[in-house]
């Protein structure tokens, strides 16, 4: 994966780095991304589009990772980002992109997140509801701003890995329903307030995603739409945003699609739906988090206690699990690793479970795995996305540090927490 290899000590290397003197050096568990990577998938993004001519945004959905250090990658690979909170607004700011550059998405953006997108002037608000709409209204008006916005539409569609499946009427909290009209009624509203300078339309149908079927028919749909509200209400989209959820490798039973051939479908089936409605070619946004960061990441374990029962299972623990990968707990999500310091052949069966005190925290139910004891390290592979993201303090265990390795070069971008950080905000017993 990546810029992995085995160096000549028969350590697991990324980008030129050896994963065994990092993790001597910052401990573990230990979140690594090769930055190449992250760069490579995201110019295969946006140099499909350059390639087809196409208007295009690329923007990164942060909620897959953020740091101050990844919006600056961002930023040299010419990709803005989005964000669904005023935490992740603070943090893409902070760490240099321009608002101008940011998207804020979410189904409840509180007054104080709009107010503060608006104060910050962010380029993209995605009108989630008609209590948003409303609610953003009143600040543009006291603000005396105008405010450029797309506004989600739920095309009906459910996107499931390999599979789709349209349902009549969409059963989600996010976006304005197709079938019912919500649709129409939000764009009539948006049209006829003057600070809403009302770009296009956004739609994402799901999350790892292989086959482009499901992209496919959200393009249908939404086009259909477009072309009725250019006859009936005279409205022409300049910008069409299909969201995110491209598929990545997690184990051996994943087969991705790549970027490239995913924005290809997109682009073709956008210019055909445009040519036979005589509509002209909007631009075309879309917003992959998990394709841009997932394989770029590993995480470092240090193995521990093990426990056999004899007959049913193997039980090898590490210094980490939930608390900074909830994935295999919270969704059945799999995972692969290997033995990081040194080349070994699998030997048995076992599961790689966690530190924390919870049955569910496992991380890898079942892998053929060689012989470990505790000089070994683990490197869980495809980790970079909604890995450190969704970490939490669970146990009071702080959470890992995250480095960036680059041409031989690692740097530190977030540190471990230490035990001071996990008592941080309890406000001190007084006497
Ligand atoms: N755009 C919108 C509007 C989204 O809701 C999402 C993801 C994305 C883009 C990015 O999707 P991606 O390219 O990363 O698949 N925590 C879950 C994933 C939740 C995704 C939520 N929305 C997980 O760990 O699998």
């Amino acid at each position: 994966f990546g810029t992995a290899k085995w160096n000549q000590k028969d350590h697991l290397e990324i980008g030129g780095v050896d994963t065994i003197e990092l993790a001597k050096k910052y401990g573990t568990p230990l979140f690594v991304y090769d930055v190449q990577h992250i760069r490579e998938m995201a110019r295969g993004f946006k140099q499909t589009f350059e390639e087809a001519g196409v208007k295009n945004k690329v923007v990164y959905a942060s909620k897959a990772f953020s740091c101050l250090a990844v919006y600056k990658v961002l930023q040299e690979e010419s990709l803005t980002c989005d964000v669904v909170s005023g935490g992740e607004l603070y943090t893409a700011i902070r760490g240099g992109m321009n608002p101008r550059d940011i998207e804020f998405h979410g189904n409840n953006k509180t007054k104080s997140e709009l107010q503060m997108a608006v104060d910050e002037g962010v380029g993209t608000i995605i009108v989630d509801n008609f209590y948003e709409i409303q609610i953003l209204s009143e600040i543009l008006h006291t603000e005396k701003k105008k405010q450029e916005v797309l506004f989600r539409v739920t095309p009906g569609i459910s996107a499931e890995t390999h599979d789709y499946i349209l349902t009549g009427q969409a059963d989600s909290k996010f976006g304005f329903d197709v079938a019912s009209g919500q649709a129409n009624e939000a764009l009539s509203q948006l049209l006829s307030d003057d600070v809403f300078i009302v770009k296009g339309v956004h739609c994402h149908i799901g999350s790892q995603i292989f086959s482009p079927e499901g992209f496919i028919a959200a393009v249908n749909i939404i086009f259909d739409l477009l072309n009725t509200w250019k006859l009936k209400m005279n409205y022409l989209a300049e910008v069409f945003n299909i969201g995110g959820g491209f598929g990545i490798q997690y184990t051996q039973a994943d087969t991705p699609v790549s970027p490239s051939e995913f924005v290809k479908t997109i682009i073709h089936q956008v210019k055909e739906a445009c040519q036979k409605n005589d509509y002209p070619l909007p631009e075309i946004w879309i917003e992959p988090g998990r394709s841009i960061v997932a394989e770029a990441g590993v995480t470092l374990y240090s193995v521990g206690a093990q426990k056999e029962v004899p007959g049913i299972r193997k039980f090898v623990s590490v210094d980490g699990g939930m608390g900074d990968n909830i994935r295999p707990a919270l969704y059945d999500a799999a995972y692969d690793a290997v033995v990081a310091n040194r080349k070994a052949e699998s030997a048995e069966k076992i599961s790689i479970v966690g530190k924390y005190c919870e049955s569910g925290d496992v991380l890898i139910r079942e892998i053929d795995f060689p012989k470990v004891t505790d000089k070994d390290i683990v490197a869980l592979t495809s980790t970079g996305a909604y890995g450190y993201s969704m970490a939490s303090n669970y146990n009071r265990n702080p959470r890992p540090a995250v480095v960036f390795v680059e041409d031989g070069q690692a740097t530190l971008v977030v540190r471990r927490e230490t035990y001071e950080d996990i008592i941080h905000l309890d406000v001190p017993i007084t006497e």
